[in-house]
């Protein structure tokens, strides 16, 4: 089915463009320069010690969990309505994937839920700031097991006016296409621990090492690394656009009777994602909404339970909002008449 509006669209300007001609003119398109600066701006921009670049997101988790330890024999707790690539680098460690529930508000993991599944096998909480909006950090944090931050869907957002990305023991990041800056494909780790980034350092150094040990080829080139930089430059622009579209949704949807996403006091929205709680099925909103155009999906392929044949009843929320959720599109390149188009036809859905 051709769309109109995608769901999701880079920004791509002629600077960004520029940027990347640059590294392929010097010749030098591996892994160098360009990488060790995307590292230092980011760093800079987190205030946190180090940050390493990686060929995406899933690597970083999976290097993460590999500095921290985690091996099999070892529990490690993810929500279950997320996307599958935290399953995956939980699994290549080998270490047990432990499902937990999420908030019905927010999307993001259930504090509860987790506390419910931690055991003395548990190595290592993920805790994604789903969609943009930041999660309780400092409760998981308080629970003195190391925390993975994915920051995957909320580069930039704030809590407590702090970068997510700067309280768990180690964070990650993607840069992939439909992120908030893209590199195509790509990921950052990122810690104020230096010990965990110097594993990570090693850990993808594979080569040039005087005894045989495990490595991986997860480099960033150069080449991609220039098109992060010169997104990192806008991301202020970027995340504001953002912001400015989900004002006009909001308003244009307050009147409704579904759950729409609302900026709360200490976390910072930068509206990755822009998800109604229909409370309702959302099946027949997005295929009519798809049929005019406007691609609009289930914020998630589907819930990690169902992937794992686990039973939906000990996951209510992320049951709930796989079947009543939809995301409909917003990215800093959506035109007005594009913007205005989707509330109406929503709308439309809205008053059926
Ligand atoms: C929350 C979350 N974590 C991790 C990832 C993995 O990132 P990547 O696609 O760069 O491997 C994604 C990507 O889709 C994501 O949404």
């Amino acid at each position: 089915m051709k769309f109109n509006i995608p769901h999701s669209r880079p920004t791509i300007s002629s600077k960004d463009i520029s940027s990347v001609i640059k590294v392929l003119r010097s010749q030098h398109i591996t892994q160098g320069p360009v990488v060790d600066n995307f590292e230092r701006i980011f760093s800079k921009y987190h205030n946190v010690k180090g940050s390493v670049a990686l060929n995406s997101g899933t690597s970083a988790i999976h290097l993460s969990l590999l500095a921290l330890g985690a091996q099999k024999g070892d529990e490690v707790i993810i929500p279950s309505f997320v996307c599958s690539a935290l399953l995956n680098a939980v699994l290549y460690t080998g270490a047990k994937p432990i499902l937990a529930d999420v908030n019905n508000h927010d999307f993001n993991l259930s504090i509860e839920s987790v506390k419910n599944s931690i055991t003395k096998k548990t190595k290592a909480i993920m805790v994604p700031h789903m969609f943009g909006l930041p999660a309780d950090i400092k409760d998981f944090v308080a629970l003195g097991i190391p925390i993975i931050e994915d920051c995957a869907q909320s580069l930039g957002a704030e809590y407590n006016k702090q970068k997510v990305g700067s309280f768990g023991a180690i964070s990650v990041f993607s840069f992939y296409a439909t992120k908030v800056i893209a590199t195509g494909e790509g990921g950052m780790v990122a810690s104020n621990n230096t010990k965990l980034l110097n594993k990570i350092y090693d850990l993808r150094e594979y080569d040039k090492k005087k005894f045989c040990k495990l490595g991986f080829n997860y480099k960033m080139t150069d080449v991609e690394a220039a098109l992060g930089l010169s997104q990192m430059e806008k991301l202020p622009e970027l995340i504001n656009k953002r912001k400015s579209i989900a004002k006009i949704f909001n308003e244009a949807f307050s009147n409704y009777n579904v759950q729409i996403p609302t900026a709360l006091p200490r976390k910072e929205h930068i509206f990755y994602r822009y998800i109604v709680n229909l409370g309702k099925s959302s099946a027949a909103t997005i295929r009519t909404l798809n049929k005019k155009g406007i691609h609009c999906a289930c914020p998630i392929f589907e819930p990690l339970h169902k992937q794992m044949n686990m039973d939906p009843k000990r996951f209510p929320n992320s049951q709930e909002l796989y079947k009543n959720t939809v995301s409909l599109p917003i990215y800093p390149s959506l035109l007005k008449q594009e913007v205005d188009f989707i509330i109406q036809s929503f709308k439309n859905c809205l008053e059926k």
